[in-house]
């Protein structure tokens, strides 16, 4: 039996090096290992286009080298056409999703999220930028995407029927 069209999902940060590249290679081990890879379709990008082509921080790679993800991606600009080929886009913060939230065509299918709507209310709003932090950022960054990726699957599944993720009032 048919499954139907694949779910898409975007994520996306400033440079599509650190944060948005996490976001995509957690993504990826989530779905492929409960088996979904042909549900579910990934990309990342960024807002800005310094990194274009670049493949992901060498930091951020080892980083999650660490925890059994490789992050494979290159990076590219996130365009306007990206809002009609995904059902889901995600912020990685209310600056990444400001600036998408501005270049969205007018009624554009997709749904634009903030990475922190798919946490714990506790959780900060925004993922931090780790690129000029470096130290421990880099797993701060792997450890809130973690938490949140089975939230955003779940989202994705559920044909994004449920507006209500438990991430509280943003
Ligand atoms: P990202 O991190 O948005 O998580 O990929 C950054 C990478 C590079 C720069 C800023 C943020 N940059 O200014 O070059």
């Amino acid at each position: 039996m048919s499954r139907g069209t694949p779910k898409r999902v975007l994520f996306v940060c400033l440079g599509n090096i650190c944060r948005s590249p996490t976001g995509e290679g957690v993504f990826r081990a989530l779905v492929a290992g409960r088996g979904l890879g042909d549900r579910v379709e990934i990309d990342s990008a960024g807002t800005g286009s310094w990194h274009v082509g670049e493949p992901a921080d060498r930091r951020m790679r080892q980083a999650a080298g660490g925890r059994g993800y490789e992050l494979a991606s290159r990076a590219r600009q996130v365009s306007r056409d990206d809002f009609e080929r995904f059902d889901l886009i995600v912020a990685m913060d209310r600056a990444n999703r400001d600036d998408l939230a501005a270049l969205a065509p007018a009624g554009s299918r997709a749904e634009l999220r903030l990475f922190s709507d798919f946490l714990p209310p506790a959780a900060p709003r925004d993922v931090p930028d780790p690129y000029y932090g470096g130290g421990d950022g880099f797993d701060r960054v792997l450890d809130l995407i973690e938490q949140g990726a089975p939230r955003i699957l779940d989202h994705l599944l559920g044909d994004l029927a449920d507006g209500d993720t438990g991430g509280g009032a943003r």
